[in-house]
């Protein structure tokens, strides 16, 4: 952590979703995000949050606002939203060592795409608050540590989205009460799409905290543990090795695996909708057709078709087709969080300071498009 006495300014991150390829599932602590299992993920380039943080000097209470829209000024954020900003932003004021009186902050976030539908929202959300957040007390926090201040969210997934490409998040073992995510490749490593194909856009009915919290209720929660480790090492050689189809495999039985322990737990939970199905059985008719195509789903309906840059177009095209699918989300491996430029009353360390994480204000990476 920097050293230098936190000094309020203004700052704007933007952060993207991942999408998990080894899921989250189950914790040690769910209240500190301390894992059961480690975790794989791509971090994306397109399905965005973009925070701003402004830390105003003086006591008061945190404020937080979705940013207007093209027809609606700012609106104070949802209860239950705002509640997990500002608890997130105690963590941040510790971490920090600020004074709950010392200064207070106003926040002010959008996504790029629909939230709570399994699409990764609080991954971005709370990653580009960590790392706004940061800069706006002129802090410099390598990877490694805002991950940590990302977990403090409670979000677990958020902490693999603090870097860029492909991302593997520990279970607490080496470092055993602050896993921290370390990048196992750059985005330029491998240019992989995901096209994801939103079946349901509304919130989804069990939050993935309460799944978290349901999973050792399985039968098949403790069997998962034991396959994982081999699971975790054939990802790993795949990205590795840029081997899709030892990837596409594995990430399918993992993504069933982690839904077949959702819809066993009790009471069981069940994230697929109809058009799931339908989504998945057309990734696997356009595989029987030649197309490099592999699904898996987060803690939502919608489907994830991992897809090779050569195969992009044609599994978008296949899968708006689909009569259940409401939209195609085009996406790829993404380079990670970065500061956009502020205006001059932001202090100078607000604009140097994700230097540390090789974050630096600079458009979204590798496969925008
Ligand atoms: O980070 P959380 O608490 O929202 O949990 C994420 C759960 C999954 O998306 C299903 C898996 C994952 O690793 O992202």
């Amino acid at each position: 952590m920097s050293d230098s006495v936190p000094r309020p300014g203004r700052a704007t991150a933007v952060a993207p979703a991942n999408i998990a390829f080894v899921k989250y599932w189950g914790a040690v602590d769910l209240e500190r995000a301390i894992p059961r299992n480690p975790s794989i993920s791509m971090t994306l380039s397109r399905c965005v949050s973009r925070t701003t943080v402004e830390a105003v000097p003086g006591p008061g209470d945190d404020e937080v606002f979705l940013a207007p829209s093209a027809v609606d000024g700012p609106a104070p954020a949802p209860d239950e939203f705002a509640r997990r900003v500002r608890a997130h932003l105690g963590a941040i004021r510790r971490w920090a060592g600020v004074g709950p009186g010392e200064l207070r902050f106003r926040v002010t976030t959008a996504n790029s795409f629909p939230a709570a539908a399994g699409l990764a929202s609080s991954a971005s959300g709370f990653a580009a608050l960590a790392v706004a957040a940061g800069a706006a007390l002129g802090r410099r926090p390598d990877g490694a540590e805002l991950s940590a201040l990302a977990r403090a969210s409670g979000s677990g997934s958020a902490a693999r989205s603090v870097l860029g490409g492909y991302v593997e998040w520990p279970a607490p073992g080496s470092a055993p009460d602050d896993p921290r995510a370390a990048q196992l490749a750059p985005a330029g490593h491998w240019d992989l799409r995901d096209v994801v194909a939103v079946v349901e856009s509304g919130p989804k009915e069990v939050s993935s905290l309460a799944g978290h919290r349901l999973a050792p209720t399985s039968p098949h929660f403790a069997r998962r543990l034991e396959l994982l480790p081999d699971r975790l090492d054939r990802v790993r050689r795949a990205i590795r090795e840029r081997d899709v189809e030892l990837l596409g495999t594995t990430i399918e039985e993992e993504a069933v695996e982690l839904h077949l322990v959702a819809m066993s737990s009790r009471p069981p939970v069940f994230y697929w909708a109809p058009g799931t199905l339908e989504a998945l059985a057309a990734v696997r008719a356009m595989r029987r057709d030649g197309l490099a195509a592999w699904a898996t789903m987060d803690a939502g309906a919608n489907v994830h078709a991992i897809v090779p840059a050569a195969d992009e177009p044609a599994v978008a095209e296949r899968l708006a087709g689909v009569a259940a699918v409401r939209r195609v989300i085009r996406d790829g491996v993404g380079t990670g969080p970065y500061l956009e430029d502020e205006p001059a009353q932001s202090g100078p360390d607000a604009a140097a300071g994700a230097g540390g994480a090789g974050i630096g204000p600079r458009r979204a990476g590798g496969s925008a498009r």
